[in-house]
């Protein structure tokens, strides 16, 4: 059969705008993302842009470009980003997605439209404006009229806008009826699903299915999205928990409804078993017979200065910051045993002053109590109340390496462990619940010594058994943490015994289940040792627990959280979704270097130059899965192969990408296409990608930016994402001409400047501030293109591959390709006018294009102008800054910022700067006239300075006078700047008492005659 040999919209367009707000909005949502019941793993990828790249890698563009805005319209409809796409993803009740900033309600909306009748829908005729609702209990057609009504409100928004009120687009299942047919009737098919539209276009491309490839499978994001699509399916991943996780999404969540209910019911069984032993043995019951639900443990250290006390650490003893009870801990020094007994108290006095722990920063700090009593008996004289906690370490003689047979601290240890309160849930009448914290009793603390002998007992069997690890901890980049912080050499050491008991006899009763299933529970085992570790952190003003992995390291803490068993429900009886794919699929664990699978279509998201340490992190959990690993999957190894993994940013990691992408092109057919993703702010990675492309035979079509990730927490107004670079690639043609730099350079900048702006279109689409973009991403994409043109070259005059490859990075120097690199930054910077300055350069006379005019200033300049941008959309922090400084090159940026507060940074006011170099313009070398001390920006910053010191405007202007080229470029340069000064730093506090002085220099600017 005939396949297509139509180019595919990927490679022509793609909705960056749209789908940055989707992926941003995917990542940012807190409940609901559908693999999250799987487990833990790092940096997926959102469904929404896997599913968009396999239907653009599927949708034919048309060969004349004027039809290229249909295209999009019919993809827009595909992907459900159109109106009638959008209202089917409507929230129930039209409720708004909860997110910063909050938007208006539905209701609201419609009442600014609605005409006299349609008031009547209202509350009240909605007359009432604090409390705008709709009437309750609207007959059957008034309730038409509301939808009615509802509906053209929504239809009249932005795509912005409409988000706001819908869920997320991989929530619903397809377009709904009304677009099918416009799609099917535009692409010539006659789906009535995503699933028969993909197979359709599959068939007409391929022949047959298309085969969706993932090479680094992780969580499966990608396999998943590309199963629900109906694909064939092949994934892989080096790492055996990600291979469990990419199995899970695949056959629990994808698989067949009947397993999924299947894996449900065993889960709940085994979940309420374990709950019944645990009653039966009353190992989480109180005296009362109450069930406790968290237990609060720190570590306590003997202080010799402080005459040998045991002195409990916490930064804080308030044990819930904001509830109305207030609980908190009261340290009681007990002379006989020199160490403190706990009480439980609820608000009081007290409370306040719980807030001090006895850990302050660096230091150990002795409580009040104890201090007063060791005063009293003189012991105070020579010692102090704080001390170092690192100098008590080193006088110890440092930390003990814990031994296999440990599992609690020894007494001669640095650090002992106590429990120091617990949460019980007391019942109250009529099936009510009460939570109580409460100081650990004689009863409870006799439990405790229950369990740690019943490890004591069990420990070496049971790590014989693997039902607890007995893997040492290997040290690594991260896990070096655990060593060096608390001298834990074996992973069962991250554990108290309580919680060794748990995991031991939730890992030993899943042996007994049937292999199908079993996989699953060791998915489960995997959330029950992420959310009960001595990792876990207790939040008290957020008053949640958090699990070992809430962020991309191995944290030690000083107090931590055990979670009794009824707190493990959510982990190990998960809530997974079920959504059955149609298509086949194979999940193995391979290295992606010598996998042998050939797909039409591989979707890639490899490791990021050390981003994340996915082989050390992983290792937490691979010490628990051992055994059912190896039960399961007989013939597959259970480490995580860190020799193996790509990783670093040098030769090795560059050899090992180049590796793999030449093999990934072999098991490709030649009308096979690859979209690599691939999230990284350091630029210097990109000229390494473009040449492990190159390298593997691949040639770059396209690369579209995505804006996924936000580095810090949610949506705020000006805090800057990161985008996903998708790099549109396929087999580059083996009759690909040679080429010459100094042909190659021109073609990289017009490029460039395509880019540039098709990118700051789709930003003002998608809504400016929400989903912008640094210039830092700028750049990248500037860098990404200069490899699209390059990867067309079969050879470049000058550039030795091989040799590019191998070459460690410190001995690199200046190659070829990375000229063109710079050369592609260069033209970047110089492109990326701010928004406001174009305005004014249009409004100015002499016609200077924005461009030329950002071109002539000094990267100083560019810096302090963009700095200002940046400001103006309400970012501060010191990254932002240090991005921008990079981008144009500028080493010692920091001399143009203000103080330097970490999330307070901003640029250096005109006042802050020292005093301005007085040369006079005509005495200066035509070769300085160019630097920064020189330059209109830099004494319109001096002028300013001086009228702030209390200088008349005459004498401002007579400095800019003598010091610029005023007679030639005040009307297009200094009043351009000036103008622009004065519109950006209208919210700026910063500059509230420059402005009028602004405004004083610019009329005097104006007016000024020789
Ligand atoms: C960025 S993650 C992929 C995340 C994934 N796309 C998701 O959505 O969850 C990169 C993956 O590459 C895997 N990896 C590292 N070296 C590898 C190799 N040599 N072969 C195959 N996979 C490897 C890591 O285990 C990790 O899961």
């Amino acid at each position: 059969m005939p396949t297509s040999p139509k180019k595919s919209l990927l490679e022509v367009q793609f909705p960056i705008g749209q789908l940055s707000l989707e992926s941003y909005l995917e990542r940012d949502a807190r409940t609901g993302k559908i693999l999250n019941s799987l487990g833990k793993w790092w940096g997926t990828k959102p469904i929404v842009l896997t599913r968009s790249v396999i239907l653009g890698s599927l949708f034919e563009a048309s060969e004349d470009p004027e039809r290229w805005p249909d295209d999009l319209e019919i993809f827009l409809k595909l992907l459900c980003f159109d109106n009638a796409g959008m209202w089917k993803r409507r929230n129930e009740g039209l409720k708004e997605i909860s997110s910063r900033p909050p938007w208006p309600r539905f209701a609201e909306l419609c009442l600014l439209q609605a005409d006299s009748e349609e008031r009547d829908l209202f509350k009240d005729g909605g007359v009432d404006t604090s409390d705008i609702r709709w009437r309750p209990r609207l007959n059957e057609e008034e309730l038409a009229r509301k939808e009615a009504l509802e509906k053209r409100v929504f239809y009249g928004l932005g795509h912005e806008a409409q988000r706001r009120y819908c869920k997320r687009m991989e929530e619903v299942d397809g377009p709904p009826p009304e677009s099918w047919q416009e799609i099917n009737a535009y692409c010539g098919t006659q789906a009535s699903s995503l699933q028969d539209w993909v197979a359709e276009m599959s068939q007409r491309r391929y022949g047959r299915m298309i085969k969706v490839g993932d090479a680094f499978s992780g969580m499966g994001s990608i396999p998943f999205a590309a199963a629900e699509l109906g694909c064939d399916v092949f994934a892989s991943d080096l790492n055996p928990v990600a291979s469990l996780l990419t199995w899970g999404a695949l056959n629990i969540i994808a698989g067949e409804p009947e397993f999924h209910a299947e894996v449900l019911a065993a889960q709940e069984k085994i979940y309420q078993e374990i709950d019944h032993w645990y009653l039966q043995e009353g190992l989480e019951t109180s005296e009362e017979g109450w069930r406790a639900t968290l237990y609060f443990y720190c570590v306590e250290i003997t202080v010799p200065e402080w005459d040998g006390w045991k002195i409990p650490l916490s930064g804080t003893w308030q044990l819930l910051k904001s509830s109305k009870t207030q609980p908190w801990v009261e340290l009681i020094p007990d002379e006989e045993t020199k160490s403190f007994r706990f009480k439980v108290n609820y608000g009081g006095d007290g409370f306040a002053d719980s807030n001090k722990g006895s850990k302050v920063g660096p230091d150990v700090v002795c409580p009040q109590s104890l201090w007063d009593l060791l005063h009293v008996q003189g012991k105070t004289a020579n010692t102090s109340r704080t001390i170092p906690l690192n100098s008590l370490i080193e006088n110890h003689g440092g930390l003990r390496p814990w031994e296999k047979s440990d599992f609690m601290p020894r007494p001669s240890d640095f650090y002992g462990e106590r429990l120091y309160a617990i949460r019980w849930e007391k019942p109250l009448p009529k099936g009510k619940k009460k939570n109580i914290f409460r100081e650990p009793r004689e009863f409870d603390l006799k439990v405790e010594a229950q369990t740690e002998q019943l490890i004591s007992k069990h420990l070496s069997d049971w790590q014989k058994e693997g039902w607890i690890p007995d893997w040492r901890i290997q040290e690594g980049v991260k896990t070096r943490e655990l060593i060096r912080t608390r001298g834990w050499t074996h992973w069962h050491h991250l554990f108290t015994p309580r919680q060794l008991l748990m995991a031991a006899t939730y890992s030993q009763r899943i042996q007994e289940i049937a292999s199908r299933t079993r996989p699953s529970m060791a998915l489960n085992l995997g959330q029950l040792t992420n959310y009960s570790a001595k990792l876990c952190r207790w939040d008290s003003t957020g008053n949640s627990a958090k699990e070992v992995f809430y962020n991309q390291a191995y944290n030690t803490l000083l107090n931590f959280i055990g979670r009794g068993w009824k707190m493990m429900e959510n982990p190990v009886n998960p809530h997974h979704f079920s959504r059955k794919g149609e298509g086949s699929h194979s999940n193995t664990m391979t290295d992606a270097r010598v996998l042998n699978s050939c797909c039409d279509l591989w979707i890639t998201d490899p490791p990021y130059a050390d981003a994340v340490i996915y082989e050390e992190l992983s290792e937490f959990f691979l010490a628990w899965y051992k055994p059912h690993l190896k039960a399961c999957f007989p013939n597959r190894y259970t480490d995580s192969k860190r020799e193996m993994a790509v990783k670093g940013d040098d030769a090795s990691f560059r050899i090992s990408m180049s590796e793999c992408y030449s093999n990934l092109t072999c098991n490709m057919p030649d009308n096979g296409l690859q979209v690599l993703m691939f999230t990284h702010k350091d630029t210097d990675v990109w000229e390494d990608l473009a040449l492990i492309m190159w390298s593997a035979g691949l040639q770059v079509k396209q690369v579209w930016s995505i804006a996924t990730e936000t580095p810090g927490a949610g949506i705020r107004v000006g805090n800057y994402v990161q985008a996903t670079y998708n790099m549109i690639l396929r087999k580059r043609p083996s009759d690909a001409p040679m080429g010459f730099v100094d042909l190659v350079i021109p073609q990289i900048k017009t490029r460039v400047e395509e880019v540039i702006l098709h990118m700051r279109d789709s930003q003002i689409q998608s809504g400016g501030l929400n989903c912008g973009y640094t210039d830092t991403d700028y750049l990248l994409a500037a860098q990404a293109v200069a490899a699209e043109v390059v990867t067309g070259f079969s050879s470049i005059d000058g550039i030795d591959l091989e040799e590019e490859l191998r070459t460690p990075n410190k001995q690199r120097g200046n190659s070829v390709l990375k000229d063109m690199m710079n050369q592609a930054k260069r033209t970047a910077v110089d492109f990326l006018v701010p928004l406001g300055l174009e305005e004014h350069l249009r409004r100015s006379p002499d016609g200077t294009s924005a461009y030329q005019f950002w071109r002539n200033l000094s990267p100083e300049e560019k810096f302090l102008l963009k700095s200002l941008e940046l400001e103006a959309g309400g970012v501060s922090k010191i990254g932002a800054f240090q991005d921008l400084g990079r981008a144009y090159g500028i080493a010692d940026y920091e001399d143009l910022l203000g103080p330097v507060v970490a999330n307070e940074a901003r640029s250096q006011l005109p006042s802050e700067f020292p005093r301005a170099d007085l040369a006079r313009w005509e005495d200066l070398p035509a070769n300085e006239r160019t630097h920064f001390p020189h330059s209109v920006t830099r004494h319109l910053y001096h002028a300013l300075k001086m009228l702030a010191e209390g200088a008349d405007a005459d004498r401002a202007v007579k400095h800019l006078v003598d010091s610029t080229n005023f007679w030639s470029e005040r009307q297009g340069k200094h009043l351009v700047i000036l103008a622009y000064l004065y519109q950006t730093t209208e919210a700026n506090q910063a500059w509230q008492d420059l402005r009028p002085l602004l405004q004083t220099l610019r009329l005097a600017v104006e007016n000024h005659r020789a």
